[in-house]
């Protein structure tokens, strides 16, 4: 076997997708748009659509509306976390604990949490509505569906990605029979991807991606903290077959963000991001803020489970922006944050492709001396 295994799985996973460029959006619940996503896949790559806040009726809707603005292949994810348990004791000591900083803005937290989203591995109306609408492609993060719906979604000819943290849930996805792993290393803005949000190895992209090119057949797309050419090169050389960025589009016109976390990724801000699980209640990587500040108080009660804890988290936003404060709003973001260029999403992939050429140019003359 060649040391650099993975390095020729470029191509294999190009036509597996249907795409041309090697380069991804990565699904964002909450930021993406239909309009993201189609302008990535008319721009040749993979525009995504996270839909795991949504059920499937809102799901079919937006598939809809991005197939109506492109004719390329697109993914949709699904959050595979295990459901909430919820705990009465544990949500009421969390809103008494929320309670003063509600006050500051004249506000009272909910009266009771509400698991407000439902898991991909228990909603039967989502794996229906997928195999009926054939999207292209769809990815699983936190976890891996029913061997029964992946056997399921792949016969109705849906290629399949899975995010891993480590090579131990790469195992379980390669076992399960997805096309393609996406690699997420600890530099990446939004929610860690493990499967077990208590056994979190916590690798960067460079080890991660570099341990599942070696150790897989299957194409690698290395995730988090790949802000632009030289980032994608950098996970080429490490046997990446594609790159899958997110923080990178957060400030594309084309998203759905609110002034606050736009100016926040533009400004010196963005140079300090940490982990909190205060917001939602799984470990995510945002912008340094008010709210992560708060996840950090020793004095903090256990928090609810995710997603509970989340609803606590969006009524919070909700109450310090109607008073004009946006430091309390989930301004997910990964380590390269500052690197961050408010294009529109085709220029910044022709960009992307134009700064990775370059950089392959460099690297050749280099490695040649
Ligand atoms: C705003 C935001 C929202 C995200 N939402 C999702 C999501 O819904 N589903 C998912 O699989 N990954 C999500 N992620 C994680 C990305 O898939 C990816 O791992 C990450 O963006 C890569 O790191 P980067 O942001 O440094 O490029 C999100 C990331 C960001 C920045």
């Amino acid at each position: 076997m060649s040391d650099y295994r993975g390095y020729d799985k470029q191509n294999a996973l190009l036509n597996l997708l249907g795409i041309k460029k090697p380069i991804i959006q990565a699904p964002m619940a909450g930021v993406n748009t239909p309009a993201l996503t189609a302008a990535v896949s008319n721009a040749g790559g993979l525009g995504s659509y996270g839909v795991g806040a949504m059920n499937s009726d809102a799901a079919r809707k937006t598939i809809r509306e991005i197939r109506a603005l492109t004719e390329k292949p697109f993914n949709i994810n699904v959050f595979c976390h295990q459901p909430a348990i919820a705990n009465e004791t544990v949500e009421h000591l969390w809103l008494e604990w929320l309670a003063p900083h509600f006050a500051q803005f004249g506000a009272k937290p909910p009266e009771v949490l509400k698991e407000i989203y439902t898991s991909f591995i228990v909603d039967e109306a989502m794996a229906t509505m997928l195999i009926e609408e054939r999207p292209a492609v769809v990815s699983f993060h936190f976890g891996l569906p029913e061997p029964n719906v992946i056997a399921a979604l792949k016969a109705a000819g849906i290629r399949l990605l899975a995010t891993a943290t480590n090579v131990n849930e790469a195992q379980q996805a390669v076992s399960a029979g997805v096309d393609a792993i996406v690699a997420q290393g600890i530099e990446a803005g939004g929610h860690r991807g493990a499967f077990d949000p208590q056994r979190d190895d916590e690798l960067g992209t460079v080890a991660l991606t570099r341990l599942l090119a070696s150790k897989f057949e299957l194409p690698i797309i290395a995730a988090g903290g790949i802000m632009d050419g030289s980032g994608i090169a950098a996970v080429f050389a490490l046997g990446a077959a594609a790159a899958q960025l997110g923080t990178a589009f957060v400030a594309c016109p084309e998203t759905s963000i609110d002034d606050g976390y736009r100016r926040a990724l533009l400004s010196d801000a963005a140079y300090r991001t940490t982990l909190t699980d205060a917001i939602s209640g799984r470990a995510a990587r945002g912008i340094a803020n008010k709210f992560t500040q708060l996840g950090a108080d020793s004095a903090a009660p256990t928090r609810p489970d995710y997603p509970i804890a989340y609803d606590a988290g969006k009524a919070l936003h909700a109450a310090a922006k109607a008073q004009g404060e946006f430091g309390y709003g989930a301004q997910w973001a990964g380590q390269g944050a500052a690197l961050a260029r408010a294009l529109p999403a085709a220029d910044l992939v022709a960009l992307l492709e134009a700064e990775l050429k370059a950089c392959a140019r460099v690297l050749a003359e280099r490695c040649a001396t």
